[in-house]
């Protein structure tokens, strides 16, 4: 059956994620280029569904010395991996080691007042960051959370996954604690009255166990990844990090394309454990098919930083192509009576099984490294193969 016109432009885009209405499920990660109420605005304009803010803070914050952002390349020739830049190259990642908002909160405050009064039917939320080491601490959270919400922002996203920073109570260093996500989650939700999302940290072991910490407190919904720890390449020639302040560099965050199937795992081992939970998914989207997996897991929003970055700094063209690639995949899928994204969310999420599931070739059976079960015993792991079910 061929789709007519008038069906073919049936389809809908919008979605309503923690009870909030997107005009597509598209948003601006928290990054340089949501660092300014310019960006924003041009943001909108160019059909974002939603922004994150860069993320806001009370403590005082100095970059490096240096550049803050560069981008890594590689050549299929030669397979040299760089940041140089260099003809004939694709992106393999971001590497970053820039910190939260430079700019204060009541820098800030104005300008969310702004974008809000400009586009009041754009989602705006804030990302906001405090530390967790003491009352004080545990307070700025909620004196951030209310300026913004007052100001206008939809919703909250709480930085629980910042790399970069020394302190063992802040960022990534609290998404790595679930006591410590549970104490900051449960502060702000104490005086939000707009949903609260949690950003974590992809750097731990299983990170289905701090998301459950952060819904027991109350969180509306999980953000991940923020960037993965990592360094840049030595160059061969001279030696140097090929990001170095003095020769120096700290752990930094890696971004874009490369973390893509990475940041993939981290968000299938959750919503496999939190079928029924909310989900945005980031790592290394650029276009629909990307942003398309994460769907098929289950994430009811995606955001996008590194492809953002590289396309006019806010990404018109990107969002324009993420918008056109659901619109033609949901007409190409018309036949299935697909219509919008609540009709394929998460069709995927219960692909991914145990080794021991996937089936082996010949009949032969694998018990997961395990030997066989003898006699009536029953299998000693949930995971015995279960071939007629590998579809
Ligand atoms: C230069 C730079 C700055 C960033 N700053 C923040 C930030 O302030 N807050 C935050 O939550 N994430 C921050 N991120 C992480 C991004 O929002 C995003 O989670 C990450 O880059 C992965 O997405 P991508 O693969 O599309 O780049 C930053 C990323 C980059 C590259």
């Amino acid at each position: 059956m061929r789709v007519s016109q008038e069906e073919a432009v049936a389809v809908d885009l919008s979605v309503t994620f923690t009870g909030l209405r997107f005009s597509n499920p598209f948003l601006l990660s928290s990054a340089p280029p949501t660092e300014s109420e310019s960006n924003i605005m041009r943001a909108f304009e160019a059909g974002w569904g939603g922004v994150v803010t860069k993320t806001i803070g009370l403590h005082p914050v100095t970059n490096v010395a240096g550049p803050k952002t560069k981008f890594l390349r590689t050549d299929p020739v030669t397979t040299r991996m760089s940041m140089q830049k260099r003809p004939g190259t694709a992106l393999h990642s971001s590497w970053n080691w820039e910190l939260i908002s430079d700019k204060t909160i009541d820098w800030w405050l104005p300008r969310i007042e702004r974008i809000k009064k400009a586009f009041p039917d754009h989602i705006l939320v804030a990302s906001i960051m405090a530390g967790s080491g003491s009352d004080t601490e545990l307070r700025h959270w909620q004196e951030l959370a209310t300026g913004c919400q007052d100001a206008g922002a939809d919703a909250f996203e709480l930085n629980l996954s910042c790399p970069h920073m020394d302190r063992q109570d802040m960022g990534s260093n609290v998404g790595k604690d679930a006591g410590l996500i549970s104490v900051v989650t449960k502060v702000v939700k104490e005086v939000a009255k707009v949903p609260v999302w949690c950003k974590l940290t992809p750097a731990t072991t299983d990170i289905a166990a701090e998301a459950g910490a952060s819904f027991a407190a109350g969180a509306d919904a999980i953000v991940s990844s923020n960037t993965f720890p990592s360094l840049p390449p030595i160059d061969a020639a001279t030696l140097e990090f090929e990001m170095n302040v003095d020769g120096y560099v700290s752990s930094g965050g890696l971004g874009g394309p490369a973390i893509l199937p990475q940041s993939l795992a981290k968000m299938s081992q959750m919503t496999q454990v939190f079928p029924d939970k909310s989900f945005s998914g980031i790592g290394g989207i650029s276009d629909f098919s990307h942003a398309l997996s994460y769907l098929l897991l289950g994430c009811g929003t995606v955001q996008v930083c590194t492809a953002a970055m590289l396309d006019h700094a806010i990404g018109p063209t990107v969002i324009k192509a993420l918008n056109e690639g659901m619109t033609a995949f949901l007409e190409a899928n018309a036949e299935r009576g697909w219509k919008s994204l609540e009709d394929f969310r998460g069709i995927r999420r219960d692909r991914v099984v145990t080794h021991s599931k996937i089936r082996r070739p010949d009949g032969k059976e694998y018990f997961g490294g395990k030997d066989a079960p003898e006699g009536y015993a029953a299998p000693s792991i949930s995971a015995a193969p279960a071939l007629t079910e590998s579809s």
